[in-house]
């Protein structure tokens, strides 16, 4: 069952000085319920901000265009009131940067539950023992909730704000670097959490993160975004084995090999800005496979497997794409015996636009 559809998100922000960023162009894809999505890209290339603009909690500054539909009723058409009614009940994010996520004057316990507040869920004693649950679920004592968010760890906070985000039982949560602030043991612990979630009771999740190892292993589908838009988007094991855009080679390549003898190749040059406009592909500054269509239209995204698209001009040379594609899925079991966890979730089959279109 499909729970989120994305279509031609676009999201723009006005600069002080004139001008504008557009930060996220055309971004597709769709989510079943339990699946578990995993969304990667160098920094600045849109990712916080296509999951802020899903949630409707982007600043003023922003314009957004295109279709969030969840549950197949397009939550964006029907503006903030709508999106207010979703927002921490059926939807809900643990944000980047948990410091700035939590209110500095009220204790944590009051902030969890806060949510359940909002939303008439419940409250008094019933909403504490809650907050006691959500605490416990995290990995956290009891204890904490009196406290002050400053008085707690960095990687505390961040389960805090795993267990307010949680606190409504939503069926979608947009996780934006959950788990950068935590040890390695917690990591293991807190994903563990976020598979039964997604496997026992359906909670659809998307991860936000730099961690290859943790998508390659934890998410049953990977989204390789580049210059505010998805280049890839495959099952996990493929998209790791063969990749089919140049920038998701180079972005494993780029990876550090614990085991291997091979050492990391950083990707030459920088993104695109996202203030000026866009011509061709935006990689092709970047990509040692450009040719000339590469200057013309910006490509967009193809089947190139099973349940597998890339946005890339080569994938219509298909021989020599395959040959590339082989030659640099290396790194791909070092990837995944890096942590422990694996999917059983069926995967569902998208079409050229990174949609589903075949799922119980
Ligand atoms: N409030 C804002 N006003 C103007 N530009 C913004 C704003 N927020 C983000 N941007 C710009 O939008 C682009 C995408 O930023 P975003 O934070 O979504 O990137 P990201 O992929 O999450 O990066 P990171 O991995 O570093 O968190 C960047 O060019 C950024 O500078
Ligand atoms: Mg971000």
């Amino acid at each position: 069952m499909t729970i989120l559809e994305v279509r031609d998100l676009q999201v723009w922000f006005d600069l002080p000085g004139g001008g504008e960023v557009h930060a996220v162009q055309r971004l597709n894809f769709a989510l079943e319920a339990g699946q578990r999505l995993g969304l990667v890209g160098e920094s600045g290339c849109g990712k916080s901000t296509a999951v802020l603009a899903l949630m409707g909690l982007l600043p003023p500054t922003a314009s957004v265009a295109g279709h969030v539909l969840l549950d197949g009723t397009d939550i964006l058409a029907g503006g903030e009131e709508t999106m207010r009614s979703h927002r921490w009940s059926d939807m809900a994010m643990v944000f980047q940067g948990t410091m700035s996520a939590l209110n500095p004057v009220q204790t944590v316990g009051a902030q969890i539950i806060e949510p359940l507040r909002v939303h008439g869920l419940s409250a008094g004693p019933k909403a504490r023992a809650r907050g006691l649950e959500l605490l416990d679920m995290v990995g956290l004592p009891g204890a904490l909730a009196a406290r002050y968010p400053h008085e707690l760890s960095g990687g505390q906070r961040q389960r805090v704000c795993l267990a307010m985000a949680l606190a409504c039982r939503p069926r979608l949560l947009f996780a934006d670097e959950p788990t950068t602030a935590l040890d390695v043991m917690v990591q293991a612990q807190i994903l563990q959490l976020l598979i039964d979630l997604t496997s026992q009771e359906g909670l659809a999740l998307v991860l936000v993160t730099h961690d290859l190892a943790v998508v390659s292993q934890f998410c049953e589908r990977i989204a390789i975004m580049y210059a505010g838009e998805i280049v890839e988007n495959g099952p996990a094991e493929d998209l790791v084995d063969r990749p089919r855009h140049p920038y998701t080679r180079r972005l494993f390549a780029a990876t550090l090999d614990l085991y291997g003898d091979e050492s990391p190749q950083s990707i030459h040059g920088t993104p695109p800005r996202l203030d000026q406009p866009l011509s061709g592909c935006p990689f092709r500054p970047r990509c040692d496979r450009a040719f000339d269509p590469c200057q013309g239209e910006r490509p967009a995204l193809a089947v190139v497997g099973d349940r597998h698209v890339a946005a890339c001009h080569r994938n219509r040379d298909t021989d020599s794409d395959a040959a590339a594609a082989s030659s640099s899925g290396h790194r791909a079991d070092d990837l995944r015996s890096a942590h422990p966890a694996q999917s059983s979730t069926p995967i569902v089959q998208p079409d050229a636009n990174g949609h589903s279109c075949g799922s119980d």
